[in-house]
């Protein structure tokens, strides 16, 4: 995780360091801090917390290290020691000839840290990252005064400590003794140089470049980039110099308003009508009664011959390939097959020439499911994203793929992603139908019920004040239990994971029928379960299940279907939401779980935004 700035120019390079790190604060939130290169010194300051926390730290503007035009910063997700000011980043190496940042984890940090303290050096930090501050230093004072080029030392001891390292690693380098020039690296953990007049910029993606430059180079694993305001020249780590392409993007920041409401995750669960207009605006297609998608990149020819799709993602976005597995399998009849990013990466699954894999993401950023999409590719299988963020690591990675456009998420808990991902694999489901055995007539009858979709969500909506309601009478309990069946077991696991990171109670999502298998065990008056329980296959299924819930005393939360007057007779409380057809339940049947948790949430007393421990893109493995 974790978020990387840098800055070499002519301007004081604080400024631009701050707001970058604003903008990546969703990488984490944990530490920051930056360091300016200034009179030939290297000012460090460091904060625990969120950015406004550096920012209080900051020298006036008139302080002379408020000047110096070559800077690096960091915002930190905790992996190695805890969140204390010692850890944060910017580290020193050596005797503070050298200032580093880094995102990513270095697995072999221990002996290396062992070994340079039994050669003296001293380790001011509990983190892996300060291994590599001393190794530059350390090979700095091996390599001779002067070898070619001037900063070819420095090249040539970054490139030594790379060679030593295990994990992942995105770093920006200064040196006490370059004003002019931070050297960049980058193995599984995104970088990108924004170039401009006689200055260049650094940062983990490009949100911090957003009205500074629209010229951009996206360093790839292996490479190092050996920048200057004036010149920028980009390394093979075991080769030479190569060429590199300046992209012109026009980046976008994620600074968003909240429009008059109090969180963006509310903003953001009220925005899921428009956002699932926007996953089907111009692609549903009524002459052919199919959904069309631009950028796939494979002719209808191949597409027919998949006869295996593996859907992968991590978190909420793996809840939405659940989803996805039932849409699949029931319209297009293809075998479906969902995996943990994180799971996949590593195993070693057959995987035949006819099988097609998608990433699932909303951030397009997820360390696991970049990885496990690479590994995939490298083996050669074709590799599609559904992503929300346009020019994420994960978009360029595979061969093609589908935009939610959903509208940044800035919120750490995922909302109007979900909804949206449920929406395009919906459309996916219909097209790969539509490419196979389903009629004309199916197809159009399954356009429509898409279509009432956002109206649906909306009123959905206005559940709202009776959530609150109940979240204030269930708000001390300590475990809930989330029940649903086929298409609504998703739900179940989406509504589990809202609840607990952001109020912190503990929730388990089960499919309702396995709850007697074990968790029922758990069921007791202070344990509400919540049921999801949608007019449909196993409506009177899942009626049973909430009786034995009641039967040993548990209390009953119902979101079920308008109008479903028996409800009342079984539940403790009854939220009902619009009746659609099953497969698009989860859909609007999440809404109340989404509202529930942020109120909980809210009235514990909880940062519902930014929850302990978390960030909005989990960039490290
Ligand atoms: C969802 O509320 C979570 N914050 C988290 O599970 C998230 O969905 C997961 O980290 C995957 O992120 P991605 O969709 O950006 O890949």
């Amino acid at each position: 995780m974790c978020g990387i700035v840098g800055y070499v120019g002519s301007l004081p390079a604080s400024s631009f360091l701050l707001e970058g790190l604003r903008r990546l604060e969703y990488r984490g939130y944990d530490s920051s801090g930056i360091a300016v290169h200034h009179d030939g010194k290297i000012n460090i300051r460091r904060a625990v917390g969120r950015i406004d926390q550096l920012a209080a730290i900051m020298p006036d503007s008139d302080s002379s290290d408020s000047h110096g035009s070559l800077g690096i910063g960091h915002t930190r997700w905790a992996t190695h020691g805890p969140p204390t000011e010692q850890n944060a980043h910017p580290h020193p190496g050596g005797d503070g000839e050298v200032v580093l940042v880094h995102n990513g984890v270095i697995e072999n940090f221990q002996p290396l840290r062992d070994q340079l303290r039994d050669e003296g050096f001293v380790f001011r930090s509990a983190t892996d990252s300060e291994v590599i501050a001393h190794l530059i230093a350390k090979s700095l004072r091996q390599l001779p005064e002067t070898i070619g080029q001037p900063h070819d030392r420095y090249v040539a001891a970054v490139r030594q400590t790379l060679d030593q390292l295990r994990g992942t690693y995105g770093l920006a380098v200064i040196f006490r003794q370059c004003p002019d020039l931070i050297i960049a690296a980058r193995f599984g953990s995104p970088l990108v140089v924004g170039v401009s007049r006689g200055a260049h910029f650094l940062a983990s993606d490009t949100s911090p470049l957003a009205g500074h430059t629209d010229k951009i180079v996206y360093l790839a694993d292996h490479q190092i980039a050996v920048i200057q305001p004036h010149d920028l020249t980009v390394l093979h780590r075991d080769q030479g110099r190569i060429s590199h392409d300046v992209q012109v993007i026009q980046a976008e920041t994620n600074e968003v308003s909240l429009e008059g409401f109090d969180h963006y995750m509310l903003k953001e669960i009220h925005e899921q009508p428009d956002a699932i207009r926007n996953a089907m605006r111009g692609r549903l297609d009524d002459q052919h009664a199919t959904a069309i998608f631009g950028g796939l990149n494979l002719t209808p020819q191949q597409l027919r011959s998949i006869d295996r799709i593996i859907l992968t993602g991590c978190g909420t976005s793996w809840h939405s390939a659940l989803v996805g597995e039932y849409l699949l399998e029931e319209f297009a009849r293809i075998p479906v097959e969902v995996e943990y990013a994180s799971e996949l990466r590593y195993r070693n699954p057959p995987i035949d020439s006819n099988t097609l894999v998608f990433g699932i993401t909303q951030s397009g950023e997820t360390a696991d499911t970049l990885a496990a999409l690479v590994e995939t590719k490298r083996k050669g299988h074709r590799t599609l994203a559904i992503n929300n963020v346009v020019g994420s690591s994960i978009a360029q990675a595979a061969d093609g793929g589908i935009y939610l456009h959903a509208g940044p998420e800035i919120g750490v808990a995922s909302t109007k992603a979900y909804t949206s991902q449920c929406c395009v694999l919906a459309m996916l489901a219909l097209y790969f139908g539509r490419l196979r055995h389903l009629s004309y007539e199916a197809g159009m009858q399954f356009i429509e019920h898409l279509r009432r979709l956002p109206s649906a969500v909306e009123q959905a909506l206005t559940c709202d004040a009776q959530v609150q309601k109940i979240a204030t009478q269930y708000l001390n309990a300590q475990t809930f239990l989330y029940l649903g069946r086929q298409y609504n077991f998703p739900t179940a696991l989406e509504g589990a994971l809202k609840l607990k990171e952001i109020s912190y109670i503990h929730a388990e999502g089960y499919p309702a029928a396995e709850m007697k298998h074990g968790p029922i065990a758990l069921v007791d008056p202070q344990t509400p379960s919540v049921f999801i329980v949608p007019r449909g296959t196993t409506y009177e299924k899942v009626i049973a299940n909430m009786e034995e819930v009641k039967a040993r005393g548990g209390p009953v939360i119902a979101i079920a279907c308008q109008p479903d007057s028996a409800m009342d007779q079984i539940a403790d409380e009854v939220l009902l939401v619009p009746s659609v057809p099953e497969f698009l339940q989860p859909i609007v049947s999440v809404v109340p779980l989404q509202l529930l948790a942020y109120h909980v949430a809210l009235l514990r007393g909880c940062d519902v935004d930014k929850p302990r421990n978390l960030a909005k893109s989990v960039t490290v493995e």
